[in-house]
């Protein structure tokens, strides 16, 4: 699952013990292993490599340059949603053609920086964006490749409301009844070539059902249209594959494959996925320190240095993520990461950060070990959507990052200052 794991009592990440880096570092910290980054990249590569894929790694999970570079440097392009992130993704050396633009809101400025960039596809969510893009690019005398994200309206059981994006009453892409007309009226473009169709169906999604389905209407619409003389030659089947919070909900990248797999085998299709949580999750936790311990009512609180503004999932989406001490003793290990364990002292206490919300909190009614001022605690599975997701609200800057190669460690984001808080502002 990952390379995190303790070892006489204390939390490694690879070959590195977690509080040496803090020691130098301070809290909160995002601590990322490369291995682990690396290997779940590599288990998609092999589970789909008979379709040949480009896989673009979703930037939007866990951005920092030297993520994408070490991504890029294994043979990954990049999903991109913004101009930002085509910024990130080439400032790291991407691959422009192996560069995806998905995003229901792309500006002119944002559509022009990535015509001018070369990328390899636009995902068009309305028939709005598709024909601005055709006089962008044919004011710049170029030609754009499009897929249209199709919305096939299937449901996945389990996605929260908030990160569902393949039913119809979404704001993402077109409905599928209506694509078939949508790909007819592009044929009238002179500068944007719709050959491809794009699904995104939500993420996490835990069964591979939802993609069977999926991808089969897609492919008999593709079929429709190429009975009608409209080639379509690439899909590309979007990310959304998960990731383990607790321990062994997430499919293996090679069963999703088991059943992807045949369905596009020998079609001669172009296959892009996009996955970023099910490559990022596991590879980060954030490590955070007890500042307080108290109690209210009857319940009793760990106050840590970490809040809401730096890992939001749980106040978002009322998400799981394991919590353990990093330096537990050898008796404290824990035995797995479920949110049932229980250990003989434990005890039910709500993780809390200093934010002035009450819904500022990482975990509720948690068992933990009795902690005291000064512990460290990690916050496991918040590789992705964890510092990507962060703000400086409440006036905190934003926490440093570490990447953890083996035995060896650097910054890969210095911790921000308050000068950071004010730079821009006049
Ligand atoms: N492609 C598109 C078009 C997407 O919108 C997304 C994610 C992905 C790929 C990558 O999905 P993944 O493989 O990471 O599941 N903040 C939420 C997740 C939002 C996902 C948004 N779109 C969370 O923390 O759970």
């Amino acid at each position: 699952m990952d390379h995190f794991c303790y070892k006489d009592g204390r939390l490694l990440c690879e070959a590195v013990p977690v509080e040496d880096i803090v020691r130098h570092v301070g809290t909160p910290t995002y601590i990322y292993s490369k291995a682990t980054l690396l290997t779940h990249y590599e288990r998609i590569a092999q589970a789909f490599s008979p379709l040949n894929p480009i896989i673009c790694y979703s930037i939007k999970s866990c951005g920092n340059l030297e993520i994408l570079r070490s991504l890029r440097q294994q043979g990954s392009g990049f999903d991109v949603v913004s101009g930002g992130e085509l910024f990130r993704a080439l400032r790291a050396g991407a691959d422009a053609g192996k560069i995806v633009f998905a995003g229901v809101g792309k500006s002119d400025q944002e559509i022009n920086e990535a015509l001018e960039a070369g990328i390899g596809l636009f995902n068009i969510e309305s028939e709005e964006e598709f024909w601005n893009l055709d006089r962008l690019a044919a004011a710049k005398r170029v030609h754009a490749r499009c897929a249209l994200r199709v919305n096939p309206d299937v449901a996945s059981a389990g996605t929260h409301a908030k990160t569902l994006t393949g039913k119809k009453e979404t704001k993402f892409g077109v409905d599928i009844d209506r694509a078939g007309e949508f790909y007819r009226q592009a044929r009238r473009a002179n500068n944007a070539r719709l050959c491809g169709l794009h699904l995104h169906i939500g993420s996490p999604i835990k069964t591979v059902d939802p993609y069977v389905s999926a991808i089969t209407k897609a492919l008999a619409l593709i079929d429709q249209l190429g009975a009608e003389g409209i080639v379509i030659d690439t899909l590309d089947i979007g990310g959304g594959f998960a990731a383990f919070y607790e321990g062994n909900e997430a499919p293996p990248a090679a069963t999703y494959a088991q059943a992807i797999v045949p369905l596009l085998a020998g079609r001669g299709l172009n296959i892009i996925l996009e996955p970023g949580r099910s490559i990022a999750c596991n590879a980060g936790i954030l490590v955070t320190r007890v500042q307080y311990t108290k109690a209210g009512g009857s319940k009793r609180f760990i106050i840590v240095d970490a809040a809401m503004n730096d890992l939001i999932r749980p106040t978002l989406y009322e998400s799981y993520h394991f919590i353990w001490p990093t330096n537990p003793g050898a008796h404290g290990v824990p035995a797995n990461r479920l949110s049932t364990l229980r250990t003989p002292e434990d005890v039910k206490v709500d993780v809390v950060g200093p934010v002035c919300e009450s819904g500022d909190y990482l975990a509720k009614e948690r068992h933990l070990p009795v902690l005291k001022r000064g512990d460290l605690l990690a916050v496991f599975s918040a590789g992705a959507y964890g510092f990507a997701m962060s703000s400086q609200y409440n006036a905190r800057p934003r926490a440093a990052e570490v990447l953890v190669d083996g035995s060896g460690w650097h910054i890969i984001r210095r911790r921000e200052t308050y000068e950071d808080l004010i730079a821009g502002e006049s």
